[in-house]
């Protein structure tokens, strides 16, 4: 197990490059399996969830090729297998995505059910709906799904989504791909990840519209072709780094961002005191380090990201006020960090999904243990800010989604070190 130790109090200065984006990148290697020939991915970031699918792919019969400093080649014309490696699978939550690629590729899969972070239940009803619209027989058992074609075959369907969910339209876009006939997906989710699976694949050869709105339509192809691409940055990586700087105080230009994914953290760090100047590609983030209250309200995209819930609760804990942080996607994700908060000096009083947090002029460090991805990257911002030094332990669980945080971090003038236990 690996812990970062970190000693506070030190402003973040200098420049930070923003990797490709984690749940892009979980959703578009795995749409690699849809595509006859190479698929040259360009930006993906080395993080062990996306290390964990590539394994995945290679046990399926993929062949993977990189090139540095972070394009992916993949080859899996000669896959044959429908049942990925459940050991790999349940390491992870975006394994899941293999039903809809084995789907539509093969007509069958048998996937166990995912892993990864638990801080809430985390069902795939809207899935298995959307794979029964597509005319898919659906049979879960308590640790798997098997996929297979119902009496009357696999084609196009519409589905309308009783809740907006990044997976279930990822999974629906993936199985509708190589299905006969039009699919159209309604309540769908519009994160940046969304279009860019959407981009990916129809610069692969697929009929995909109206991603990045509600309704998704998807013509079915016969095969797609390979081809070349680049992921989006990753906007919540991006976020995470602007919040450490408006906590700790600094002037650091955040590069490789796509601003207009950013404006809805960026305009909450505004209203707090902290300076965000946009330019084409990078934002320059300025913070004094004293910062004002304000209310956050959790939404799917466009509105505040849930995964940026905890990275912000840690500034609102040293902001000048009290401030109220309701979450509308996953209620009890405040449980996965708020006690640890709490043990460096937060003050943080959790009434149903509202979090009310009376800031305090400092946070103390301490030993805390992350419980989950962006829990962890939270208990880092603390820790950069807090007086003393933090150990925060279990951090291969940061390690899932921020590719090197400890050097990044170093290279804008924080003092932590990752320590193997
Ligand atoms: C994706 O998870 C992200 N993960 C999460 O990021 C992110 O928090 C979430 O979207 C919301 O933006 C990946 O992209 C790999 P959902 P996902 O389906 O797809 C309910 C991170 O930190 N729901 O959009 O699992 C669900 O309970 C991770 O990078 C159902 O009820 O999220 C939740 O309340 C953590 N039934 C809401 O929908 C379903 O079948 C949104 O979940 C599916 C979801």
């Amino acid at each position: 197990m690996a812990k970062y130790v970190i000693n506070g109090g030190r402003r973040l200065e200098g420049t930070v490059t923003i990797s490709g984006g984690k749940n892009a990148a979980v959703a578009i290697l795995p749409a690699a399996l849809l595509v006859s020939g190479k698929c040259r991915v360009e930006n993906v970031p080395d993080i062990s969830d996306v290390r964990t699918l590539l394994d995945i792919l290679a046990d399926l019969g993929a062949e993977i090729t990189y090139e540095e400093p972070s394009t992916v080649i993949l080859d899996c014309t000669n896959v044959q297998s429908t049942h990925p490696n459940p050991e790999l699978v349940r390491k992870m939550r975006a394994s899941y995505y293999l039903m809809g690629a084995l789907l539509s590729r093969f007509h069958e899969a048998s996937v166990a059910l995912p892993g990864g972070c638990n801080f809430a239940a985390r069902p795939i009803d809207q899935h298995i709906k959307g794979f029964r619209a597509l005319g898919a027989k659906v049979q879960q058992t308590e640790d798997y799904v098997h996929l297979k074609p119902g009496p009357n075959g696999l084609k196009g369907g519409r589905v309308s989504l009783d809740v907006v969910s990044v997976g279930a339209t990822v999974n629906i876009m993936l199985a509708a791909c190589l299905l006969p006939g039009r699919t159209i997906i309604e309540n769908a989710a519009k994160e940046p990840h969304i279009v860019d699976l959407a981009n990916f694949l129809n610069t692969m050869g697929a009929h995909i519209s109206g991603a990045g709105t509600d309704t998704v339509k998807i013509t079915g192809v016969e095969k797609l072709e390979g081809g070349t691409y680049a992921i989006i940055p990753d906007q919540i990586e991006a976020g995470t780094y602007l919040a450490a700087v408006a906590a700790t105080g600094g002037n650091v230009l955040v590069q490789n961002v796509i601003p207009k994914h950013m404006e809805c953290v960026t305009s909450k760090l505004e209203e707090m005191g902290v300076t965000c100047i946009h330019y084409d590609d990078s934002i320059r983030v300025m913070s004094d380090g004293r910062l004002s209250a304000t209310n956050v309200k959790t939404r799917p995209y466009p509105g505040f990201p849930t995964d940026m819930q905890a990275q912000i609760c840690v500034c609102m804990s040293i902001a000048k006020g009290v401030s109220n942080l309701t979450e509308n996607v996953y209620e009890t994700r405040f449980f996965g960090y708020c006690t640890e908060l709490a043990m460096m000096g937060a003050d943080i009083l959790i009434s149903g999904k509202t979090a009310i947090i009376s800031g305090r002029e400092k946070l103390t460090g301490a030993v805390v243990r992350a419980h989950d991805l962006r829990a962890g990257a939270a208990l880092v911002i603390a820790g950069l800010v807090a007086e003393g030094a933090t150990v925060i332990k279990n951090i291969s669980f940061v390690e899932r989604g921020y590719e090197h945080l400890a050097e990044k971090m170093t290279s804008l003038g924080a003092s932590i070190q990752r320590i193997e236990d």
